[in-house]
């Protein structure tokens, strides 16, 4: 393991203003997406969406990484290169969805375990042949009576760091992402309790198994109420209850946090950010930034619609919330931008 090179790729990832920009929906989850916005679902579509992504002007000054799937990683743009060298052309880094899915854990009605970890190692080695430089997995805590459970959660964390513990092998930045999700009627202060534990039982594995805190990125979800909660705080409140939650469970030597939107708006989870960084500007020992899939794709998504005349439309709206992301790392974001 390279700590020094490790570290590095983990500082760049969240240098600047900039921040993370997921395109790594598996491809059911882009056809479903697909086929809401009435956009035909092929690998053909997903290729052409995903060359208008990563072809928009000005993308470049809003991120620093792109996290790409399998299908996409094997894919060309229009132009005849490879997704990965598309990305690093305008400055991004390319990164790669590692895991297979979260599927129903055994014993445990109504949770998910993550899968993946058979044959990890060589197709890290294979990833970063194709120019990856860092990898995400993603566990999935859910809500509901008498759960999540500690067997989730535990399993959950155990395999998050052994997946972390192989990425640095492979000389790649892992993404640790342990998304407690916004489904259910749970208030903010659960939430809290619930990302907290997740959160400690997640550190209290990559200590164990020899993972290198300076050498990857944490991807959590934000403290919100549940989506069906009739009380729903603040953004004041939600920046704040996030913000204690990563002061209590995470290590000052971890480089970075980047969000994941879990079914924000785009403008809500801008809000947000913004409100953290804000907040407690100065206080926090590591870059509070955004790994954003649908609340910075979805508007565009929409415009483009699959068809070709749409493209520069569809990438001015992608480009217009990865900038509101980058305001938001400021703390400066403002509804005002929306009409911008
Ligand atoms: O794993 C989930 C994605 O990387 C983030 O997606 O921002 O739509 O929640 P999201």
């Amino acid at each position: 393991m390279d700590a020094r090179k490790l570290n590095e790729t983990a500082q760049s990832m969240v240098a600047g203003d900039k921040g993370l920009l997921a395109m790594d929906e598996s491809t059911p989850t882009a056809n479903k997406r697909f086929a809401a916005a009435g956009i035909p679902q092929n690998e053909e579509t997903r290729r052409a969406y995903r060359d208008m992504i990563v072809t928009a002007p000005g993308l470049g000054d809003c991120l620093n990484g792109a996290i790409l799937v399998d299908e996409t990683i094997h894919q060309k743009t229009t132009a005849g290169v490879s997704f990965a060298q598309a990305l690093a052309k305008v400055g991004i880094i390319p990164g790669i969805k590692v895991d297979a899915g979260a599927k129903p854990m055994a014993a445990h009605p109504d949770e998910k375990i993550t899968h993946g970890l058979d044959g990890l190692r060589e197709r890290l080695a294979e990833y970063a042949a194709l120019g990856a430089r860092f990898a995400k997995w993603r566990a999935v805590i859910t809500f509901g009576d008498r759960i999540p459970s500690d067997a989730c959660i535990d399993a959950n964390a155990l395999i998050l760091a052994l997946y972390a513990a192989l990425c640095q092998e492979a000389g790649l930045v892992p993404i640790v992402e342990p998304e407690v999700l916004m489904d259910g009627d749970h208030t903010m202060e659960r939430c809290a309790e619930v990302t907290e534990r997740t959160q400690h039982a997640l550190f209290a594995q990559l200590v164990a198994q020899g993972v290198l805190l300076e050498g990857i990125i944490l991807k959590p979800n934000m403290v919100v109420p549940g989506l069906k909660c009739p009380h729903q705080n603040t953004n004041e409140e939600i920046a704040d209850a996030t913000v204690q939650c990563l002061l209590r469970t995470v290590p000052a030597a971890v480089p970075g946090v980047t969000f994941l939107s879990g079914g924000q708006s785009g403008e809500l989870a801008s809000a947000r950010l913004s409100a953290m960084n804000a907040r407690f500007k100065g206080r926090m020992p590591w870059a509070l930034a955004f790994s954003f899939a649908r609340a910075i794709q979805e508007p565009a998504m929409q415009i483009w619609h699959g068809e070709d005349a749409n493209v520069p439309a569809a990438q001015k709206a992608l480009v217009h919330r990865a900038r509101c992301n980058v305001a938001a790392r400021r703390g400066e974001y403002t509804s005002a931008m929306e009409k911008q």
